[in-house]
């Protein structure tokens, strides 16, 4: 082949890269050297794959959220019958059916007074997988279950792709209340409700949980970080291993993030195969 023949061919694989990322080019072994020895442009440099296996962070489990320094001043929760719904009465409560009803009618933050249908989440009791995502929107606020809007679909459909069925694993939000007009729940409204969360991990005991988005993985982790400072590494809370991904409503709106999420995604696969010795041959 020539040197402009070659040159031709690496502006094609510039576009072909750009349209479907690199992984196409790990595929084109030796390509790069033939561009060398002919003292050509070079071609766009493969993703180098490295096998490193990722370090595990022990955190201790998260009992309360940890608001930014200059949040430390939390506004203290309305003093209402559900106020004494303490850590005391969960450790007598064994099953999730029982803890539903112990919370449903939860009046801890003002989220309550706004929501239409308490989500407490739905799915497996025994899931050896759980989703943690932000809070209910307006479809799951008229369902009262987690993750049925758009996003929700996209969600299915990620979980799918590893092999998980929505019936096999549990799904639940960091906060059980609609916020109004789908803002980020604040600290105080993620204190209150983070107890329930931690209650139905300690009851179903997962084997791992995917925490989609940043508001998840912030509240479990107890501390504040952009999302990037947390994904690509597990964490360990309560027996389970924790890895932070992209939420999909974030994916709708940012095509261009459904190749790191699907690199988070295999990740989290190829971890639980490793825990339980499940198979599950993933493709692509
Ligand atoms: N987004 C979430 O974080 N949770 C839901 O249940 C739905 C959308």
């Amino acid at each position: 082949m020539s040197g402009e023949d070659l040159n031709k061919l690496s502006v094609k694989l510039q576009i072909q890269e750009e349209i479907f990322g690199t992984e196409l080019f790990q595929k084109i072994e030796g390509l790069n050297d033939l561009a060398e020895t002919l003292n050509a442009v070079p071609l766009p440099q493969a993703n180098k794959k490295v096998e490193t296996q990722p370090k595990i962070e022990k955190v201790t489990p998260a009992r309360s959220y940890i608001p930014e320094p200059s949040k430390a001043v939390l506004p203290q929760p309305a003093v209402t019958k559900f106020a004494s719904v303490d850590a005391t009465q969960f450790s007598k409560i064994t099953s999730l059916t029982e803890f539903n009803e112990l919370i449903c009618e939860c009046q801890k933050c003002p989220l309550g007074k706004t929501r239409n249908k308490f989500v407490f989440g739905s799915g497996n009791h025994n899931a050896k997988v759980m989703v943690v995502g932000e809070g209910p929107g307006a479809d799951e606020d008229a369902s009262g279950l987690p993750f049925v809007g758009r996003a929700g679909e996209l969600l299915t459909k990620m979980m799918a792709a590893i092999g998980f069925s929505r019936e096999e694993i549990f799904i639940a939000n960091v906060v059980k209340c609609r916020p109004p007009g789908n803002r980020t729940p604040n600290d105080s409204e993620i204190t209150e409700c983070l107890p329930y969360l931690l209650k139905q991990i300690q009851l179903i005991k997962p084997v791992m949980i995917l925490c989609a988005g940043t508001t998840a993985i912030q509240a479990l982790m107890g501390r504040k970080g952009s999302l990037g400072s947390f994904r690509s590494q597990f964490y360990n809370l309560e027996d389970a291993l924790v890895l932070a991904t992209y939420h999909p409503a974030a994916l709708i709106r940012n095509p261009e993030w459904k190749k790191p999420a699907w690199e988070d995604l295999k990740m989290f696969r190829s971890k639980y195969n490793e825990l339980t010795g499940e198979i599950f041959e993933i493709k692509g």
